[in-house]
């Protein structure tokens, strides 16, 4: 068969390198792409947001999958698209992926649905949300409504600094997407991801994963879109796991189902590990980057099966068999370091040479993923993005897979790139 991957980052890097080892797959093109994925398979030039140019590339690659990575594209209808021309498509319709397009639906489903969560308010006016801010207490968590990069997130110590940040988001700081507010309670506890592969009714259950969000060790400095990761994240124990899927993720499903938008991809849960259980800090409708990369690392088997039952329903019956095609139960200890530009996640310059990337990817069991990567006119790997590399590892358990990784970034030859030095430090400690 042949699966088209849409995307170009370390994500989709790493759903296009597992799909393509998957016997029952000919051929993997992608749109984008990246020079990681070139060498997978033909890239295309088509922005996934573009919705008449990406139909016009389906039609004419006639693919048996598509696989959709990013929000955007999700958030902008691509899968209902492709699905009223008869595609198979995994990834969530327009109204189910509002579980991250919009916070406040997000919120109000959870509510619905009785998922445990932060208390919060949706707010379109400002003095009302101002009104609410004061019966808040400190921290503030103050939230973007739409999609915003993942920078729609602030946590304010003070009730001045909330204030003033509640003006600027609600007069355009985000433009359309921080129009309306959200403004919640604040958890305390540590953080993980869990994904679900669903077709809206069953659920497969990948190995929980922990992100860094963190531009530097020891989880300091500003806030990125994640500068590591590893699976399987010893903080989510099996109870806490069980709590996930019984209150969380099993009256999510069939409370969407309801609605009439059912929810069919992977589901990405964000939980906060709290001392009264897991709460749900936000749900959002793809998989994490860099969790992607360890989790079709650490997988075994064959992710395919289980990708295209989501898409076309089933998942109830099969769900024994693809889960096995996976090879969960063997799923092998991954980490991931990103490498990135220096200046991320502020401003950083674009063209820097990246050198010894096959090095790294020569050494047992470590793999590299591109991301914000490019070919100069000499046919060099350059730097383009903010984050760059996810330089991914496995082994025996997580010391060792951590290890690899390290040794695989210690073979890349890059001047102006840089990375976290503890990826798994909340597990290895
Ligand atoms: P998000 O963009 O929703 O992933 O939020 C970014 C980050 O903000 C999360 O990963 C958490 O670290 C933090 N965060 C969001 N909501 C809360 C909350 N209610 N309490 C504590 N931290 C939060
Ligand atoms: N790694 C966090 C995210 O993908 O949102």
């Amino acid at each position: 068969m042949k699966v088209l991957v849409v995307g170009s980052g370390g994500r989709e890097h790493a759903l296009a390198w597992k799909i393509a080892k998957s016997e029952i797959v000919d051929e993997v093109f992608c749109t984008p792409g990246n020079p990681g994925m070139d060498a997978i398979g033909p890239c295309f030039d088509v922005e996934p947001t573009d919705l008449h140019k990406m139909q016009e590339l389906v039609l004419q690659l006639s693919p048996d999958l598509i696989v959709i990575g990013p929000e955007a594209p999700l958030a902008a209808g691509l899968s209902d698209a492709l699905r009223a021309r008869g595609f198979d498509v995994f990834g969530p319709s327009e109204k189910a992926a509002q579980l991250e397009s919009s916070k406040g639906f997000s919120k109000d489903m959870m509510k619905q649905f009785e998922i445990p969560t932060a208390a919060y308010g949706r707010f379109t006016d400002l003095t009302e949300a101002l009104d609410f801010l004061e019966t808040m207490e400190a921290p503030y968590v103050i939230k973007a409504d739409g999609l915003a990069a993942g920078k729609g997130v602030v946590i304010c110590d003070t009730l001045e600094e909330a204030e003033n940040e509640v003006e600027a988001m609600m007069t355009g700081k985000f433009g359309d997407a921080s129009t309306e507010i959200v403004i919640e309670e604040f958890m305390d506890g540590e953080e993980a991801s869990i994904f679900v592969l669903t077709d809206g009714d069953g659920a497969i259950y990948l190995p929980p994963a922990q992100d860094h969000k963190r531009v530097g060790d020891g989880d300091t400095g500003l806030n990125t879109g994640g500068m590591g990761s590893y699976a399987p994240a010893p903080v989510v124990t099996p109870r806490i796991m069980e709590l996930v899927q019984t209150l969380i993720v099993e009256p999510l499903l069939s409370g969407m189902a309801e609605q009439g938008m059912p929810y069919q991809g992977v589901l990405y849960v964000g939980i906060m590990v709290t001392a009264s259980g897991p709460k749900v800090v936000e749900f959002n409708a793809r998989f994490g980057d860099p969790e992607c990369q360890v989790l079709m690392a650490g997988l075994p088997g064959d992710i395919v099966p289980a990708l295209l039952i989501c898409a076309t329903g089933g998942l109830v019956h099969g769900h024994r068999e693809v889960a096995e095609m996976m090879g969960i139960n063997a799923f092998q200890p991954a980490a991931c370091v990103v490498m990135a530009t220096e200046g991320y996640p502020e401003s950083y310059a674009k063209g820097s040479i990246i050198a010894g990337v096959e090095a790294a990817d020569a050494i047992e069991n470590v793999t590299v993923f591109h991301a914000g990567t490019d070919k100069d006119g000499d046919g060099k790997l350059i730097a383009v993005g903010g984050r760059v590399l996810g330089v991914t590892a496995t082994g025996p358990d997580l010391r060792a897979a951590v290890d690899r990784a390290y040794r695989g970034v210690e073979a890349i030859n890059w001047p102006q790139g840089f990375n976290r030095t503890d990826i798994g430090w909340r597990a290895l400690k």
